[in-house]
């Protein structure tokens, strides 16, 4: 599913499959400047943090293309600084306006033309990088599955959660393309339903045995000892590998300690802040309370009770088995694997 997120020439502009609603209608959505993309972000057309982060790419080169004629350059810093602060959680957006405007600096001579045709094609080379590191995620991944397994994942960090093939989703994909037999419990992730709308999807799609859950039932499928490992996707990974994820997660992976059931997290390097140092340092988005009082047109709260609507939580590094990246699986204690794993990378890249 590697169409979700599709730059058109033709047009112009950014076509993103609207996860709204999904499985329902395949519906497309337009990005033509820097307001349609952060509504997309902020209304969830297109979620997940790497997919996120592909996105904000492709809106830098839009938002350069909205900030021509006079005065373009502070305009367009405006616009960048607009787009990172679409949604606060996930660090691909923050990484991804980085890369870009970092890429800029070194060619600072460009004229408005020539940044423009410089950052859509750097745009279109992060797009394409991720399906490669989400591809490598699974082929590691693979080796934590084994054959007969039946996997508990929570939320959607699949194909639709990145460019193509997915995080967690990658894990399973990558130990079913190895050969073995993998079934999926998806919670159903209250309140946006990313796992019984999104991950039930593509994976049944793909023709991989997928049950959907009420996310409560997940202590009950536990003790019957139906869920053999857990693996979960991550919106932001502090230094100390504490890791941010969709609200619930962390329940699970309490209960998963509780009986004794392996919890895995799922993510490539961009997803791993090493400027925020552990999870209490990482902020939470909390979003409308719409998502919480409504399902769909539906009100199911009583007028005027107000509720809460905190998006993502928290899993303590110590609760965590390893974590699945481009670079193999990085396992406790998180810190110097994690720093170990970015030097790593940036001494590979040096030497290119
Ligand atoms: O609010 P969302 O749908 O953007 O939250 C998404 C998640 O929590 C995913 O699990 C996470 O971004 C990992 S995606 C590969």
């Amino acid at each position: 599913m590697d169409w979700h997120i599709q730059y058109s020439d033709e047009k112009a502009c950014l076509m993103l499959l609207d996860q709204r609603y999904l499985p329902g209608r395949e519906d497309w959505y337009a990005c033509t400047d820097t307001q349609s993309t952060i509504y997309a972000l902020q209304t969830m057309v297109v979620r997940g943090a790497p997919a996120i982060g592909v996105t904000a790419a492709y809106g830098c080169w839009l938002a350069a293309r909205e900030a021509a004629g006079e005065g373009w350059r502070e305009r367009l810093d405006q616009l960048l600084t607009d787009l990172e602060n679409a949604r606060p959680t996930a660090v691909n957006l923050r990484w991804a306006v980085r890369r870009m405007r970092a890429a800029w600096a070194e060619r600072s001579e460009l004229d408005h033309a020539g940044l423009c045709a410089f950052w859509l094609e750097l745009a279109q080379h992060i797009h394409d990088e991720d399906k490669r590191l989400c591809r490598l995620i699974g082929t590691h991944g693979a080796a934590v599955l084994d054959d007969g397994d039946t996997v508990m994942t929570h939320c959607n960090a699949g194909a639709l959660a990145t460019a193509d093939y997915g995080t967690a989703l990658g894990v399973i994909r990558g130990a079913v393309d190895a050969g073995k037999s993998i079934s999926v419990i998806a919670n159903e992730t209250r309140p946006f339903l990313q796992g019984a709308r999104l991950t039930a999807y593509e994976l049944h799609k793909d023709g991989i045995p997928v049950k959907v859950a009420c996310d409560n039932a997940c202590s009950l499928l536990m003790k019957r000892g139906l869920v053999d490992k857990v693996v979960v996707g991550a919106d932001r990974i502090a230094a100390n590998g504490d890791a941010a994820n969709k609200i619930g997660t962390s329940g699970v992976a309490i209960l998963a300690r509780h009986y004794g059931v392996p919890f895995y997290v799922a993510a490539p390097l961009s997803t791993i802040d090493r400027e925020t140092p552990t999870g209490d340092d990482i902020p939470i988005e909390d979003r409308t309370p719409r998502e919480v009082t409504h399902v769909g047109d539906h009100q199911i709260t009583p007028d005027g009770v107000e509720v809460f609507n905190y998006a993502f939580d928290v899993t303590p590094a110590e609760m965590i088995a390893g974590i699945v990246t481009e670079r193999g699986v990085l396992r406790p204690p998180f810190g110097p694997a994690i720093a170990a794993a970015f030097s790593e990378r940036d001494a590979e890249e040096a030497a290119v």
